[in-house]
């Protein structure tokens, strides 16, 4: 049974999404814990009516990057995790707590990268005027929003799309990416060869 823990910042819905599929689906892991740097996250609710151990670690409360993320590896760490899931967590992440989790760190970035890493990626895609737009889900390294591709998520840019019709679009989609990603990571069916990932058994996806 692997130990997934989940940090948020917000809503929350990935974590949703993924809390259900591991219950649906019966994956041999269970979500340890869901933390936050917010103590006022929507998606702690949720967690907890599930019977979801959560905790908060408040990055306004450290002075410095590296003492939020030592203290937030501490209180990940309490949890022995096999995968450390980022969902909707809005922090740069410094370099030690990444290379800490090397491998078993997940994000998902709500685009077809390499196109549009950073913010407001929705309106970075209408702006430059692609057609086709997305989610991806990838192991994080130091770099931000790049690391190793482990799926992605297509869907059409259409005529007229604002910031809000795109990423609602896009957000239905990363509510089946993230959980399918995650299952195959549970089911030990990545490995990351030469930068890239490769997974296991494509035909049983
Ligand atoms: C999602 O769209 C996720 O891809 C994005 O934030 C949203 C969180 O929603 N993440 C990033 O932009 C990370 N750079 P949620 O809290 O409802 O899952």
């Amino acid at each position: 049974m692997k130990n997934i823990v989940i940090l948020i910042s917000g809503r929350g819905s990935n974590m949703e999404a993924v809390v259900r599929a591991a219950q649906s689906e019966a994956w041999p892991a269970r979500i340890a814990a869901v933390i936050s740097n917010k103590a006022d996250a929507k998606g702690l609710e949720f967690a907890q009516a599930h019977g979801i151990p959560t905790a908060v670690v408040a990055n306004k409360d450290f002075p410095t990057r590296d003492q939020f993320d030592a203290k937030l590896q501490e209180v990940i760490d309490g949890f022995a995790p096999d995968l450390v899931v980022l969902a909707g967590f809005m922090r740069i992440l410094t370099a030690p707590f990444v290379e800490h989790y090397e491998g078993r760190l997940l994000n998902i970035h709500p685009s077809l990268l390499p196109l549009f890493p950073g913010l407001d990626t929705h309106q970075q895609a209408i702006n430059a005027r692609v057609a086709e737009h997305g989610a991806t889900v990838h192991f994080v390294t130091a770099e931000l929003d790049h690391g190793p591709v482990v799926v992605q998520v297509k869907v059409p840019v259409l005529p007229g799309d604002t910031e809000d019709t795109l990423s609602a679009r896009v957000l239905v989609e990363e509510h089946k990416l993230y959980p399918l990603a995650i299952r195959l990571f549970v089911e030990d069916r990545l490995s990351i060869v030469g930068g890239g990932v490769r997974i296991a058994d494509t035909a049983n996806i």
